[in-house]
């Protein structure tokens, strides 16, 4: 693989700095941005004063847990500006859920938070191997989806030349990645397949490509996934990770040396990890919803908000700061099949594994009978379109899953293009059960 300058010299302080610094910061911030939150934000105020609570009482960082948690929901029910915490001239950009459901939630940055979220991109690309002078392919979203434009803030930050690409038009992302040269890529895993396809269908060879590393997140994906990108295209893939309430892509960022697990850029946002059920603080290495307290956001401050999102804390490594884990999926998109609680990259990790299957697939949940059932819907590899060979693959896969996670299910596998493809984030579960 593409050897890439790992220059430490051109790290913030405080990537390497002890944990004590970094806690004494973390404390500090945390009081101010709990105080900003009391004065500025109704709702906030009045949760605190119904708990009891006042900034005043945080002394230690282990007396967040006395503060209530803020949840989705309230974005919406104060939709779209109730938890600002500025005069709305102060806000110099909107973001917002495409919200398949309901209205949007809305998200909203002053000029020192955009600022800041450039510096946060900047220090994830530079994580992930990205340098000054490199030529950044963006494939994320531009628009109400923080992908494309954080990316792109942080990319020129850190002094890259960026081609503002956004997604979709597979063909044209071929043609630009190999014309201008791009070394570094940002788009979602899933697209990042498309684009593999592309080069397949065209006769390139993608490890002749000039891409040497990518940054890969906004949904969930697997280490057997991010074997396949590195192998078919000869770079690195890292992952990333963030959340459009907090900030955007840039809360935690995988380190090209490590490769263990995504960094949390502690200096901004504090972690904590929650029983779901209980919302009891979890220690570090237990898995649980990942919680986050912003401490520096001036437009938008969020106090313990909950992501959905699972997975454990870890010690630093190639960075002070803490890591956390791959996310192993929402509890929002854990699938309950008679009883067996599964996530989707569970899935994945065995279609990968399976010889003849690509990893192009879906899930589809649907009734049989009173029972909930599943199929998985997933292309054979183009040298292995006939009968024989599919079912094989297919009787494969249906063990395994049997074998690893202990449900029965259908294994449909189609011919090659007829998974649906995503333009950015993927759907991996379709559900086709009656409501109610
Ligand atoms: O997806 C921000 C982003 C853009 C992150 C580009 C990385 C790259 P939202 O649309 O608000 O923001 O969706 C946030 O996406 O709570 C996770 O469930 C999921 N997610 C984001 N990154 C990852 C990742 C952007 N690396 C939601 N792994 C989050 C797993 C991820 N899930």
């Amino acid at each position: 693989m593409k050897d890439l300058n790992m220059d430490r010299g051109a790290l913030d302080p405080i990537e390497v700095a002890s944990r004590d610094e970094i806690a004494a910061l973390q404390l500090e911030r945390l009081k101010w941005s709990l105080r900003h939150a009391y004065d500025n934000v109704p709702m906030y105020r009045a949760r605190f004063d119904a708990r009891g609570v006042h900034p005043d009482d945080l002394r230690t960082l282990a007396d967040l847990g006395k503060f209530p948690f803020t949840v989705k929901n309230d974005l919406r029910d104060n939709y779209p500006f109730g938890l600002f915490a500025v005069p709305r001239d102060r806000i110099v950009r909107l973001h917002a859920s495409s919200g398949t459901t309901g209205k949007p939630t809305v998200v909203g940055y002053t000029a020192n938070d955009i600022s800041t979220w450039a510096d946060l991109m900047a220090r994830s690309l530079r994580a992930g191997g990205v340098r000054p002078g490199d030529v950044v392919h963006v494939a994320y979203g531009y628009g109400l989806f923080t992908g494309g434009l954080g990316a792109h803030y942080g990319a020129e930050r850190l002094g890259a030349t960026v081609v503002p690409v956004s997604g979709g038009m597979t063909e044209r992302q071929v043609t630009l990645i190999e014309d201008f040269g791009a070394t570094a890529i940002m788009v979602t895993p899933s697209y990042m397949l498309n684009i593999l396809e592309e080069y397949h269908r065209r006769g390139l060879d993608p490890r002749q490509s000039p891409l040497q590393t990518g940054l890969f997140g906004a949904e969930p994906w697997t280490n057997a996934m991010r074997l396949e990108i590195e192998a078919a295209f000869d770079m690195h893939a890292l992952d990333l990770y963030g959340l459009s309430e907090i900030m955007g892509p840039g809360v935690a960022s995988e380190c090209v040396e490590s490769k263990d697990g995504l960094h949390l850029w502690e200096d901004h946002f504090y972690p904590e990890i929650i029983d779901p059920e209980t919302g009891a603080v979890l220690p570090d290495g237990e898995v649980g919803e990942l919680v986050f307290t912003t401490l520096t956001k001036e437009g938008l401050p969020m106090i313990r908000y909950r992501t959905r999102d699972l997975t454990r804390l870890m010690p630093g490594t190639a960075r002070s700061m803490r890591r956390m884990a791959k996310i192993t999926g929402r509890s929002d998109d854990m699938i309950i099949l008679r009883g067996v609680n599964l996530f989707p990259s569970q899935i994945e990790e065995l279609v990968v594994a399976t010889g003849g299957l690509t990893n192009h697939y879906q899930i589809e949940l649907y009734r049989a009978g009173h029972m909930d059932a599943m199929r998985i819907h997933v292309e054979c590899c183009p040298d292995s379109t006939d009968e024989l060979s599919r079912a094989a693959a297919a009787r494969m896969l249906h063990k395994r899953i049997k074998d690893v996670i202990g449900v029965s299910t259908e294994i449909d596998v189609k011919g090659p293009g007829e998974v649906a493809r995503s333009q950015g984030k993927a759907q991996r579960i379709v559900d086709n059960r009656p409501a109610g």
